[in-house]
């Protein structure tokens, strides 16, 4: 006797109940459990003999079921910085400038142009542009919500095109913040959220990445951003302790020029402007992270990143302030802390 006729397959009540099994239209168990491929093979029927008519039951289309199924969720570490969005994705990463512009084309038309990343930078050279950086101290601004909004879309679509995922996978995206910017958190998380593509976002320190990367559980990481530096004390994965300061890579860039930190080139050839600056910029730093290391007690190894170490001279100002230190660079300081935070979304 097969499966069919051992289950009811019509309704146990009512009229229908002994009524025959149609063709195709079988709920018996081996539909249940083997739901796929009842039958082991690909010819679309059942144990019981009967051919399967429901389209979705067959292997053509059963290829697509597992894609959808099995593509999971697409992760993204994500760096909203104050001079740059960093990006590291399951399928590589990106970065571009933390830039909103906006100009009315000419005195012939109404229409107004906007651009945020690299498109922005762009149309920076062209005149009659405003520029607008939505993101100050490592904070997304209040009234800036919506670049901010075109920053993440920004990211999200770079994600979505070179990754070629299914447009249906969502998107799980752990994002950094300064450690004294606690309170944006729900706000950044509303604004991530509002895209359709995410499914959950957290938010974690931002330095954390860093650690994260280097493969250690305890230490002391020193970020050294556009607009923010941080110093954040890390013991089993836990975040005891950390300051968010002001003294960061703008005092620098800012004596070139507002958009100098753009173009990496320029800070070469004004050398000079570099070195004057990171002394100060040094000086400042070492004298916080000594007053952290000394309240935590712990041995004098500390990693450093952020793109603030490969500016001119940086580098080799604060390993002359930190001497008794050990200080270690991560490969690439400008992408480590997103590429920790793509790790902490695995
Ligand atoms: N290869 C490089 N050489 C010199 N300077 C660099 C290089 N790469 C980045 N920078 C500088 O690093 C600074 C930006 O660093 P980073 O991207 O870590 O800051 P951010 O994350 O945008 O800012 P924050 O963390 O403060 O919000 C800029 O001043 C930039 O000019
Ligand atoms: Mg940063």
């Amino acid at each position: 006797m097969s499966i069919c006729h051992i289950h009811k397959v019509s309704p146990s009540v009512g009229p229908g109940r002994n009524r025959p099994v149609r063709p195709g239209s079988c709920r018996c168990e081996s539909d249940r459990i083997g739901r796929l491929w009842p039958d082991g093979t690909r010819n679309g029927r059942y144990r019981h003999g009967m051919p399967c008519k429901k389209r979705a039951y067959r292997p053509k289309n059963l290829a697509l079921l597992c894609r959808r199924f099995f593509a999971g969720m697409v992760k993204i570490g994500l760096d909203i910085g104050t001079g740059f969005v960093k990006c590291v994705c399951d399928h590589g990463s990106f970065r571009f400038p933390s830039l909103y512009t906006r100009r009315i084309n000419g005195q012939w038309t109404d229409s107004v142009s906007e651009a945020v990343g690299d498109r922005a930078a762009k149309m920076l050279r062209t005149e009659g542009t405003t520029a607008i950086s939505p993101i100050y101290r490592g904070r997304p601004q209040k009234q800036y919500q919506k670049q901010v909004e075109m920053l993440v879309k920004e990211s999200l679509d770079r994600v979505y095109r070179t990754t070629h995922v299914p447009g249906l996978s969502k998107a799980r995206v752990v994002v950094g913040l300064p450690y004294e910017a606690a309170s944006y958190k729900n706000s950044l998380t509303k604004i991530i959220c509002r895209d359709p593509r995410v499914q959950r976002c957290d938010v974690v320190a931002q330095a954390a990445g860093t650690l994260v990367v280097a493969d250690k559980s305890t230490g002391i990481v020193v970020s050294i951003g556009q607009g923010t530096s941080e110093i954040v004390v890390i013991e089993d994965n836990k975040i005891l302790d950390g300051r968010s300061l002001e003294w960061a890579s703008e005092f620098i860039t800012r004596k070139i020029g507002r958009f100098a930190h753009l173009d990496t080139s320029l800070l070469s050839r004004h050398r000079d402007v570099c070195a004057r600056y990171a002394k100060a910029l040094a000086e400042n730093l070492a004298a916080e992270v000594t007053d952290v290391v000394s309240a935590h007690g712990y041995e004098r190894e500390i990693t450093v990143s952020g793109g603030g170490i490969l500016i001119p001279r940086v580098r080799q100002e604060l390993a002359a302030r930190l001497k008794g230190f050990e200080i270690e660079v991560p490969e690439d300081p400008v992408m480590s802390n997103a590429a920790g935070l793509y790790r902490l979304a695995q």
